[in-house]
């Protein structure tokens, strides 16, 4: 990464997209969104900034703006949140793996298995995650209460993921998550 004018490095670019009909019309307020923007916020001490979005369960849609946070917005971390169930119209997991060239199960094994133990339904989520160029992608259910959740279960190998596809050096503060990274 290159450093800017002011000498600092730029904040890193973190792509969050809520894929619901309701939420994308109007019909209910958005609280995935947020529940992530404050997750990060209370985990990441590296300067970080948000793209947001909210659209419809729309395949090609999703597949669009993962794409352009990825391609055209250089983020490093895209989180989406809702559509990873079993209904019709659920098809966050097949846009994000139909856009990623690498996909990531462990991070999908992981966060079902940490969310079963609170929570019968949550075999119901087929949330995934996946590498398109130096982008991580991963999925989350729609549940805000699902956000953090999940995050725990994962996010102590997110820094390092980051930095084996290119991205920037991820820091989280420790009494949060400890971010793991091989010994060199
Ligand atoms: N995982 C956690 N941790 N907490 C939850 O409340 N909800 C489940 C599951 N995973 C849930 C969860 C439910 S009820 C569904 S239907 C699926 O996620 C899919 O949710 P989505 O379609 O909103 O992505």
């Amino acid at each position: 990464m290159s450093l800017s004018e002011s000498g600092k490095l730029p904040p890193a670019i973190i792509g969050i997209v809520t894929v619901s009909d309701r939420a994308s019309r109007g019909e209910y307020e958005d609280r995935g969104g947020p529940a992530v923007v404050e997750y990060l916020n209370d985990v990441l001490t590296t300067p970080w900034q948000s793209i947001r979005k909210i659209i419809s369960d729309d395949q090609s849609l999703i597949e669009q703006t993962i794409v352009d946070m990825a391609d055209n917005h250089d983020c490093c971390f895209i989180v989406t949140t809702g559509g990873t169930g079993p209904a019709v119209r659920d098809v966050t997991p097949e846009a994000t793996e139909s856009v990623c060239e690498k996909m990531m199960p462990g991070f999908g094994e992981q966060m079902r298995a940490v969310s079963l133990a609170k929570v019968a339904t949550a075999i119901l989520s087929r949330q995934t995650a996946g590498i398109r160029g130096s982008t991580l992608v991963v999925n989350l259910p729609g549940s805000p209460k699902a956000i953090a959740e999940c995050l725990d279960a994962v996010f102590a190998a997110v820094p390092y993921c980051v930095d084996l596809i290119g991205g920037p050096y991820l820091e989280t503060n420790p009494s949060r998550i400890v971010a793991f990274r091989p010994k060199k």
